[in-house]
């Protein structure tokens, strides 16, 4: 169980907790639970173990409702049962006043708790554990997984699920749940993907499944191809570290299998009419935080590829304006984990509009995809590091597919561009190789400016998303002031910031680019320059114009502009890990933050 549990630590861990069934001695239902990280619980089952048990729940938190201490942590108890939940009950208030008024007490502040007194209830009347969780089920209202034993049915573990991720792993002699494959990878491949409002009940030889009114229901069986080592740090400091370094090879995986014999680019997983792609007339990307980034590249490259509108929107803020979406409108929802509940609600909200949805998504099964009318995975792996990296740049390829594609099947006006594009695209993963291969350079430059109180990143056209990027890597780990500007604005105002030593990394765009994008850049540097701004530049090889105006220049290898990011950023990625290391941080765990962002 607790190997389980490290495995999804990543997944919000501000607390940990499990429950076990344990006929041993007549012990019945005994719990742990410790506040802050798995290795707190760890730590308390070293001094007080547990007996045996037929069946066991696992949780690590993530507070939604109710501060992270000990008694918040899950699994909440009522009598005999015990309940462990992800999501939120948002009609938690008028249920629990129900349940205060027939005299029940409560221990925590959670909303998971009120859960558990229910199904306490609902399994006294009954006497049916799984009757009682379809119960439940249907008088609650919002997002959950929730999974209970009760110390009556010692080898009986019950789960529903509704808008929050569940898969059963299928044993010998013994079965399994996760919110994720990962966590029983290392006992089985063998799994089943359970539907929304579907309630499953486990024993060791055998799993039954059915929806909220108990109807039998057939879920979908799988083999898991993910290796477990994949899912371990590969001899790196850290995940994130490991992530960087497996750029290349998601990069090249996302690109596999995308082209039939005669190199014209197949989207297999595409399930929308080749008829309705070329018809519709407007491209919306939603996407939260990094992934929204990935959005802002795919703009700059499929209108000009395409010549279609792309709009690109934070998910939370699309869901609830009226926005204007319609038949001929593909809405792009891009997520590594499939799972974000602001990019899940965009997603239902835009088809309901009748825009057809295509999601751009790392984790296979997961909701968002399911939801989608079509699917593009990026085949980056499992990413367990909190802040993204290698979905990032897989993000970006995919989208990168996208538009060369819609731009074959509605003939671009430069056909031999974009064979010359993904010829280049197919050069990346290489390229990449070469810029962590040099990445000595800022690690060092990393370690030296350990102390500094803020960074500033600047770039112009996809150095802009590049830009803000970096600044997030920086803020989420090193939790340092980091802000990302379009180097263009900078006269606008942010120019203000600039005195004497304040570290400014600019992204500078080819030489060989478009227009006078290069020599806007290096008037922007030597503005800043002029200012006393210390300039960390990242420039092309070749580039001789940027070096009289840098402090300290990371160099990486030519590439077509609008390719550029997925080399551009990673210096940047890099420079983060780094600092935020040599501040003695936890890079694969900041503070505050969860891999999943299954609340809205
Ligand atoms: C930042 C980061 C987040 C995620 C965002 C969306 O490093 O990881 O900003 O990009 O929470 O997550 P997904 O892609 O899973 O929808």
């Amino acid at each position: 169980m607790l190997e389980g549990l490290r495995r999804l630590e990543y997944r919000g861990y501000d607390s940990a907790g499990v429950a076990l069934v344990s006929p041993e001695g007549g012990a019945g239902l005994v719990t742990a639970k410790k506040a802050g990280k798995l290795a707190n619980l760890v730590g308390e089952l070293q001094e007080r173990p547990l007996p045996d048990a037929t069946a066991a729940i696992g949780h690590t938190r993530w507070a939604t409702h109710g501060v992270p201490n000990d008694l918040n942590a899950h699994p909440h108890v009522a009598g005999s049962l015990a309940v462990i939940h992800n999501g939120i009950v948002e009609n938690f208030a008028t249920l629990k006043a129900e349940l205060l008024a027939d005299g029940v007490e409560f221990l925590s502040q959670t909303d998971t708790e009120v859960a558990a007194h229910l199904l306490a209830r609902a399994y006294a009347d009954s006497g049916d554990l799984p009757s009682a969780m379809r119960t439940v089920a249907r008088r609650l209202e919002g997002t959950f997984t929730l999974l209970a034993v009760h110390a009556d049915v010692p080898d009986v573990v019950v789960g529903a699920r509704h808008d929050s991720p569940l898969v059963v792993g299928l044993g010998d002699g013994e079965n399994f749940l996760g919110s994720d494959v990962a966590a029983f990878i290392a006992h089985t491949r063998d799994a089943l993907e359970l539907g929304q409002d579907q309630v499953v009940t486990l024993g060791p030889d055998e799993v039954t499944v059915t929806d909220f009114d108990g109807a039998p229901v057939q879920p979908r069986r799988f083999t898991v191809d993910w290796d477990a080592a994949a899912a371990e740090k590969g001899g790196f400091d850290s995940f994130m570290d490991k992530e960087i370094h497996d750029q290349p090879q998601a990069v090249g995986d996302t690109l596999l299998g995308r082209t039939d014999v005669d190199g014209r680019l197949v989207l297999d997983d595409l399930r929308i009419d080749e008829a309705v792609l070329r018809s519709i007339d407007k491209i919306v990307v939603v996407a939260c935080g990094t992934a929204a980034y990935a959005g802002h590249v795919a703009k700059y490259a499929i209108e000009h590829w395409c010549r279609i509108p792309v709009e690109v929107e934070l998910a939370h803020e699309f869901r609830y304006r009226d926005p204007v979406v319609g038949p001929r409108t593909l809405v792009v929802a891009v997520s590594q984990s499939g799972e974000t509940m602001d990019t899940l609600m965009a997603v239902r909200h835009a088809r309901e509009q009748g825009a057809k949805v295509l999601a751009i998504c790392n984790t296979y099964g997961s909701t968002i995809p399911r939801e989608s009318d079509a699917v593009l995975y990026t085949h980056a792996g499992p990413e367990i590091a909190v802040a993204s990296t290698k979905a990032f740049l897989s993000q970006i390829t995919a989208a990168y597919l996208l538009g060369l594609y819609l731009a074959q099947l509605r003939g671009n006006k430069f056909p031999d561009e974009i064979v010359e594009i993904f010829d280049q695209l197919r050069e990346m993963p290489g390229r990449i190789q070469q810029v962590l291969d040099r990445a000595d350079h800022v690690r060092k430059a990393a370690r030296e400016m350990s102390d500094v109180p803020s960074v500033l990143f600047l770039g112009r056209h996809v150095g802009f998303p590049v830009a803000l990027e970096g600044a997030l890597k920086l803020k989420e780990l090193a939790y340092i002031h980091a802000e990302g500007f379009a180097a263009g604005e900078l006269k606008h105002g942010p120019i203000a910031l600039i005195e004497e030593g304040q570290p400014v990394f600019v992204i500078v765009p080819s030489p060989r680019g478009r227009d006078s994008l290069h020599s806007k850049v290096i008037s922007n540097i030597q503005e800043i320059r002029a200012r006393g701004a210390r300039t960390l530049v990242i420039a092309e090889d070749g580039d001789t114009a940027v070096e009289p105006f840098a402090d300290e220049v990371f160099w990486v290898p030519q590439c077509p502009t609008l390719l550029s990011p997925l080399l551009a950023t990673v210096p940047l990625q890099v420079f983060a890990c780094e600092l935020a290391t040599a501040r003695g941080l936890d890079v694969d765990q900041p503070r505050n933050l969860a891999k999943s962002v299954t609340v809205e």
